[in-house]
């Protein structure tokens, strides 16, 4: 399916959200279609040993589900510690502090990933320009070298789900541990600025230090969380302003539309298919009654393409307003962290390169990730005519 136009219609007795395939071959979205017009609140069947999962389709659904506003519907756990430990470094990633801290650094980083990138006329988009930067990005806030960041992603992207808060015990999920608890020694009682330094040396709010646990599943969420969805809504956006190119000739022409472009960009990348959830207590969400302890999913990308919400959803329209998409999830005490500097990134990304494309478009097939938790590209070989 090209990304602009209608997604296959799927029967709903055909649904299945499971099967790895057809995310692979990106045919996840008929299926949502059909869901969240015929079954919003849909219980899903799973392979053992899981047990399925209530399947939430719709933007209201979505986010009236994900908020914590109200006790009485919402899904995620309020655990006060959790929030406490998240503050310690929820500084560091407000847009101000970012600019501040790290505008200078970025400006420069996005200039020589894109001039590098231009100097061949036909190369993979993934492996030059979005699969390297954000990696290039964290190793900046970790302080750590870029070729050992990219191997403790790789390692931990091949542990676990993006959202999981403790890993399992792969022998891969403990090498990224020891280094991160190596780090943590050397730089206990230093003065650093980066984030580990952060995580080490101040006491969160309710006056209890970080145990060592703690440590280990916010290292693992930091490598995790911030790259592979960096690199996939760069990659699905870039695809889609090939496909769709007079979107993409209108924000070379007025830079400015880039500051709200972005949100319209994010909302049609959806990097993040889903997010899962075990109801924490009997809620109901349309009509439904989801018991406590059942399994819930929450499907970000389907409300990104919610005609409720979107007007031509399929469409990439960077001049549509307010676009209340939830690419980074919405209202839970886990909203994404890294939300401003994942706007930032791409923001800059984008006002570097497309000034510099005369002409850009595909050079063969796109490959994507067998996921139906991330929305990826493997492969996205495009021909550039640069300036
Ligand atoms: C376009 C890029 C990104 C997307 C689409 C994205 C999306 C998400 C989503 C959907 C969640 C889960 C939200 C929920 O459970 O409700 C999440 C969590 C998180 N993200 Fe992002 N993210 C992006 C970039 C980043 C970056 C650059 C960082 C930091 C370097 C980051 C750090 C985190 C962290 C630490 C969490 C877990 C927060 C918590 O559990 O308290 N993310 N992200």
């Amino acid at each position: 399916m090209k990304r602009g136009a209608q997604p296959t219609p799927v029967a709903l007795d055909e649904v299945d959200l499971t099967d790895l395939d057809r995310f692979r071959d990106n045919l996840g979205w008929g299926q949502f279609d059909t869901l969240r017009r015929e079954d919003p609140v849909h219980w899903h069947p799973e392979p053992a040993p899981n047990g399925g999962f209530w399947a939430l389709t719709r933007h209201a659904d979505i986010r009236a589900a994900s908020r914590d506003a109200d006790a009485h519907r919402s899904l995620p756990t309020d655990d006060p510690r959790q929030t406490a430990v998240r503050a310690l470094i929820a500084r560091e990633f407000r847009p101000h502090r970012l600019r501040q801290n790290y505008g200078a650094f970025l400006r420069e980083l996005t200039k020589n990933v894109v001039c590098a990138a231009l100097t061949e006329p036909e190369f993979d988009f993934v492996q030059r320009i979005s699969a390297d930067f954000p990696i290039q990005v964290l190793s900046r806030l970790l302080d750590v070298p870029k070729e050992v960041t990219r191997q403790l992603v790789a390692w931990s992207n091949a542990a676990v789900g993006i959202t999981e808060h403790l890993p399992c015990r792969s022998p891969t999920t403990q090498d990224v541990i020891a280094y991160g608890r190596a780090l943590r020694n050397a730089r206990r009682r230093g003065d650093g600025k980066d984030l580990v330094s952060i995580l080490v040396n101040r006491v969160p709010a309710d006056g209890v230090p970080l145990t060592e646990r703690e440590f280990d599943s916010y290292f693992l969420r930091l490598l995790k969380a911030g790259n592979e969805t960096t690199q996939h809504a760069l990659s699905n956006s870039m695809l889609g302003l090939i496909e769709q190119p007079g979107q993409l000739r209108l924000l070379r022409d007025n830079p400015d539309l880039l500051r709200t472009g972005v949100e319209e960009l994010l909302r049609w990348a959806s990097p993040v298919y889903h997010v899962r959830r075990t109801a924490p207590r009997d809620v109901q969400v349309a009509g439904r009654l989801i018991r406590a302890g059942d399994e819930v999913v929450m499907w970000f990308a389907s409300g990104n393409r919610d005609a409720d919400v979107f007007t031509d959803p399929y469409r990439i329209d960077v001049t549509r307003p307010k676009v209340d998409h939830l690419a980074f999830g919405r209202g839970s005490p886990q909203v994404c962290l890294g939300k401003a500097l994942a706007r930032l990134e791409i923001r800059l990304m984008y006002e570097e390169l497309l000034p510099r494309l005369d002409s850009v478009e595909l050079a063969s097939e796109v490959t994507r990730v067998r996921s139906n938790l991330v929305n990826g590209i493997t492969t996205l070989l495009v021909k550039v005519r640069s300036r």
